[in-house]
């Protein structure tokens, strides 16, 4: 385990366990759909949960990226996330499959959900690897999230601290002193 963290949250084996779960939930939505959803990956957090669940999804996807930001360099959101890389896909009359990796405040999905229903989307499913209920400030919700968890911060498997930690290969909570010193 790395040095800066106090414990492990998911194991790499207890990762592909909740990323089978989440695409065998998103076969049985989409069975009967007639066209390929869009995949949207929330750049830069969820990139290895994206990548893992669409993989494992036995319904074709199109892929896509948009890139959000709401930290800078901190453990708390500014409440204003900013997309930093729009999506090259048209979302109008697509069934479009959100992967996030936390919904931690909700602003973030509040603002995709405006964004893509905004530009057309025929539908909007979001699925989460984590959500932090006890953390939420606007009424919003996953359709589907693997794992709960309380205020830790997390880093590992996508998850950064100041763009550290993203590519190990499991999560874990960060040590607090590394980020309230
Ligand atoms: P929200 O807009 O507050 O819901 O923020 C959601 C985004 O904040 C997530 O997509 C993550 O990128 C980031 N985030 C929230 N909690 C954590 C955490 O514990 N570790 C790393 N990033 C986090
Ligand atoms: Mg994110």
């Amino acid at each position: 385990m790395d040095k800066d963290l106090a414990s492990i949250v998911l194991t790499e084996e207890q990762i592909t366990q909740k990323v089978n779960a989440a695409a065998a939930w998103l076969d049985e939505r989409f069975k009967d759909a007639l066209t390929p959803p869009l995949a949207i990956s929330v750049l830069k957090g969820s990139v290895f949960f994206f990548c893992d669940v669409v993989r494992a999804m036995k319904t074709k996807t199109q892929i896509d990226f948009m890139t959000v930001s709401s930290y800078g360099n901190s453990a708390e959101t500014s409440g204003v996330p900013k997309i930093v890389m729009d999506l090259s896909a048209s979302v109008h009359g697509r069934d479009v499959i959100l992967i996030e990796d936390i919904v931690d405040s909700g602003h973030t999905l509040v603002r995709m959900k405006d964004l893509i229903i905004g530009r057309g989307a025929k539908s909007f499913t979001v699925v989460a690897l984590f959500d932090k209920p006890a953390r939420r400030q606007v009424d919003i919700k996953a359709d589907y999230s693997c794992f709960e968890t309380g205020d830790e911060f997390l880093v590992g498997y996508g998850l950064d601290y100041a763009q550290q930690y993203r590519t190990l290969p499991y999560v874990g909570i960060l040590k607090r002193e590394i980020y309230e010193k």
